[in-house]
């Protein structure tokens, strides 16, 4: 498994301002949406790509498109879904997959209650979009899934993550897998609850106005 913890000001400035319990639900959106597509900016570091010639004004000219079989995004309901509009402003040809997933407040277990990905993604490349990587459950069950479909690779962008969930996702696809985590930053702990520390509080609350 390979991580990538964005180092750039902008990344942070964004992530601070996210991070404040004074940030509007609004205002939070925003945010996540424009971190999303920044993050997705090194995410995409890897996409297939294959040649093409197209015709300027002046001359051919040789450059690439993004290959076939195109990417498959997918965001983790419900909070995932606040990172979708941030990542297809750069990929707005890929195709969208949905994956429902609650985790249960006492055991910490995640479980899926909606699924639409297509059953056959061989040779397809994947990106998940999940603010918070708390325990790793959730991620390692939809990364699995991904895998199990035929998936070759598989990026997951995350807001924020814990050591914790790191390590669990490491465990679970240790070199044998293409699984790469790309996130804003790297916290310190879990609480008892399961929360990110500091974190931002409950990433799905917040971006739906829940609280
Ligand atoms: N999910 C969240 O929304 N926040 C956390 O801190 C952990 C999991």
């Amino acid at each position: 498994m390979r991580t990538h913890v964005a180092d750039h000001p902008l990344i942070a400035h964004k992530l601070t301002a996210l991070r404040d319990e004074r940030t509007s639900s609004p205002e939070f959106r925003r945010l996540a949406d424009e971190l999303v597509t920044l993050l997705a900016y090194e995410a995409t570091r890897h996409i297939r790509v294959e040649p093409i010639t197209v015709r300027t004004p002046v001359a051919l000219a040789e450059g690439v498109a993004i290959a076939n079989p195109k990417p498959l995004v997918v965001p983790i309901l419900r909070a995932g879904l606040g990172m979708l509009e941030g990542m297809m402003r750069l990929l707005p040809n890929a195709e969208v997959g949905f994956l429902g997933m609650v985790r249960d407040e006492h055991s910490l277990l995640a479980s899926t209650y909606a699924e639409r990905i297509p059953k056959d993604i061989a040779g397809r490349q994947v990106y998940m979009l999940d603010p918070m990587l708390a325990t790793g459950g959730t991620l390692v069950t939809a990364i699995r899934m991904m895998l199990d479909r035929g998936a070759t690779d598989v990026t997951a962008i995350c807001l924020l993550a814990a050591p914790e969930g790191l390590q669990r996702v490491d465990d679970e696809f240790d070199g044998a897998a293409n699984v790469t985590i790309v996130t804003a930053g790297l916290d310190e702990r879990l609480n008892e609850h399961g929360y990110i520390v500091p974190g931002l509080g409950d990433a799905g609350d917040r971006l739906y106005g829940t609280v």
